[in-house]
């Protein structure tokens, strides 16, 4: 018989112990992506859209949930919020009264009509008054048949089961479905809301940030909480290994890979100044450094926005051409060529505008 004893590990010194624990804790939570840790759990940490936030927070005090459809922009908090309905509605039965299907489970007609259909009969217990809640996370994506198949099982198991939908765009459910339900719309985040959370993030994970970093961030995120989230997470690594160790304008834009929206401002600043030479040349290095013509005329249109030193007037002739050519550039011609009639076309607007 072979000793059992000889296979078994060798004992660890309490000590060591302890370090391969605070190991583990900290390669976990290095692990986990940011968006993932600080996601709200309750609806009182969701920020931004107050007047829907508040209105949720409203059915989960009263415990009777009409079916809902949230809809709004990616990375605006709807999957954390029906989760966070759910959870305050339902307490420690969550587990057990929840069923959720996002994009990535098969949701055609079969699973409309079996386990959609076999989730609404079953008998779970709940807290008195609640109901069982079906989420179906971006339901944009669910086919017409299954979304027909649903409208019959809505009114027939309303008595025990509520259906919350999560979704971009609310023209993609059909309509008998959203006269069913009680629609929520999201907006983007402001970016006071994103910056809140950012700086929290900061503070938790000690990421050491400037001004600029900061602002580089909600420039590039345009109100998508996700976006801003793991951009952070992704400039502070970038940060750490390259030895500074603080997110700053350079560590986000190098992450983000857009167009340096100084060098971007650049280009205004001497169309503005009717110099046509300059402006042309820092565009065809910018192209060339390898932007796509869809990236910089995003950044251009956002710089311009963004400038308080040009005129109202000047600033509303540069945003007609920079909008015609975003069009152009959209259906397909996205050469040189129209960034740099775009800038003639800039410093001929300001030219005549000074004359
Ligand atoms: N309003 C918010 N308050 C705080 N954090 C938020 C908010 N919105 C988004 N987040 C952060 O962004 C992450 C993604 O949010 P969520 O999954 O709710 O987005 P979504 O609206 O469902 O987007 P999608 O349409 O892409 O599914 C969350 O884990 C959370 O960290
Ligand atoms: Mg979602």
């Amino acid at each position: 018989m072979p000793d059992v004893d000889t296979a078994a590990p060798v004992p660890m010194s309490i000590d060591s112990n302890k370090e391969n624990a605070q190991k583990n804790t900290n390669l976990t939570s290095y692990q986990l992506p940011w968006v993932e840790k600080y996601r709200p759990r309750s609806l009182d940490d969701v920020l931004g859209n107050t007047e829907t936030v508040e209105r949720l927070r409203s059915i989960a005090k009263e415990g009777n949930v009409p079916n809902l459809i949230l809809c709004g922009p990616p990375g605006t908090g709807k999957t954390t919020s029906v989760h966070a309905l759910a959870r305050e509605l339902l307490g420690s039965a969550y587990k057990n009264a929840v069923l959720e299907l996002n994009a990535s489970d098969a949701r055609g007609i079969d699973v409309v009509r079996n386990q959609i259909k076999s989730f609404a009969m079953n008998k779970v217990t709940l807290p008195p008054g609640r109901h069982k809640i079906i989420i179906l996370d971006e339901a944009d994506s669910m086919t017409s048949a299954a979304q027909q198949a649903l409208r019959r099982t809505m009114e027939l198991y309303s008595s025990t089961t509520r259906f919350c939908l999560a979704c971009n765009v609310s023209t993609k459910i059909i309509e008998a479905i959203q006269s069913r339900a009680a629609i929520l719309r999201y907006s983007r985040l402001s970016n006071d809301d994103v910056l809140q959370c950012l700086l929290k993030v900061c503070q938790a994970e000690e990421v050491a940030y400037t001004e600029d970093g900061l602002e580089a961030l909600l420039f590039t995120a345009e109100g998508d909480m996700r976006h801003a989230l793991n951009n952070l997470q992704a400039s502070s690594y970038l940060a750490a290994s390259s030895g500074g160790g603080t997110v700053n304008q350079n560590t986000v834009f190098k992450v983000c890979d857009q167009p340096h929206p100084k060098i971007v401002g650049d280009i205004i600043t001497f169309c503005s100044k009717g110099k046509t030479k300059e402006a042309a040349d820092t565009m065809r290095s910018l192209y060339k450094s390898g932007y796509s013509a869809s990236d910089i005329i995003g950044t251009i249109f956002k710089v311009v926005k963004a400038r308080t030193d040009l005129s109202e007037g000047l600033k509303l002739e540069f945003m007609r051409e920079i909008g015609f050519t975003h069009m152009r550039i959209a259906d397909g011609v996205n050469s040189l060529l129209q960034l740099v009639g775009l800038i003639a076309r800039l410093s001929q607007k300001s030219q005549s505008m000074a004359s």
